[in-house]
């Protein structure tokens, strides 16, 4: 079994359009969506916003509904300045920037597991990033018309470090304060690394794969919902989709 997370409705709707045989099972305010997409058993399950609503979510994906690995799409803030509205980012390693229990541990160190980073599943992530290439080349004729209302140019596939925290990004004080202390960081937002840390206790496989909505900072030039609608939940569906196919 298979557990797709998302934080927003608009980045499940099309994948849960497309299974076979859906059922719903409520459990601790969440509607979890059992079923069969292009052969395979998933749950599909809306985590909501933030590090715990994530972590109960994951958790109970696993516990209750048997997820052997999962896989989290959903949008993020740009932090890279290779980092652009409409590029799509496979999260290599995910990291808490809000954690901070020194001078009991390191700076970020998530307390008793003794590291910070948490790497991704390498053979997810890989198919993830290819789906995600071919998704772009696929999608770009569709998607021409959305792109350009947008402001998107030519998007591109990132892999590397995606920080999460509690908080949404939303001034240049704060995102240039995450890049000087995290200059790897390629985006910020605001679940991943709390699925990172539940799938390493569970020691289960888990992929993170991420839109990027906006720069994390005051200008916001993008429709977040339109971008969401038009952009972000009709290219998650199409990676998931290839990823599966292939
Ligand atoms: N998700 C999308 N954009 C974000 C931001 N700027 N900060 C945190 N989470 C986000």
């Amino acid at each position: 079994m298979l557990a797709l997370m998302a934080a927003l409705p608009e980045e499940l709707g099309s994948l849960r359009a497309a299974l076979d045989a859906p059922a719903v099972h409520h459990h601790a305010g969440r509607e979890f969506t059992t079923g069969r997409l292009d052969g395979y058993e998933v749950v599909l399950v809306l985590a909501r916003i933030g590090k715990v609503a994530a972590a109960i979510t994951a958790t109970l994906a696993v516990e209750r509904f048997g997820a052997q690995a999962v896989i989290f799409t959903g949008v993020a803030g740009g932090l890279h300045r290779e980092a652009r509205v409409g590029d799509i980012v496979v999260a290599r390693e995910l990291l808490q920037h809000d954690l901070d229990a020194s001078p009991l541990f390191p700076r970020h160190e998530v307390p008793l597991t003794g590291r910070a980073r948490f790497a991704t599943d390498a053979v997810l992530s890989d198919a993830l990033a290819l789906a995600a290439q071919e998704a772009l080349a696929i999608e770009s004729q569709a998607l021409a018309a959305s792109w350009a209302t947008l402001g998107i140019v030519a998007p591109r596939v990132h892999e590397g470090l995606v920080v999460s925290g509690d908080r949404f990004v939303a001034t240049a004080l704060e995102s240039e304060a995450l890049r000087h202390e995290l200059p790897d960081a390629l985006a910020v937002e605001m679940e991943g690394a709390a699925l990172a840390q539940v799938c390493h206790d569970c020691d289960l496989p888990f992929a993170v794969l991420r839109s990027i909505s906006d720069r994390a900072d005051e200008q916001a030039h993008v429709d977040f919902g339109r971008f969401l609608r038009e952009v972000a939940g009709p290219m998650s569906a199409a990676v998931v989709r290839r990823w599966l196919f292939s």
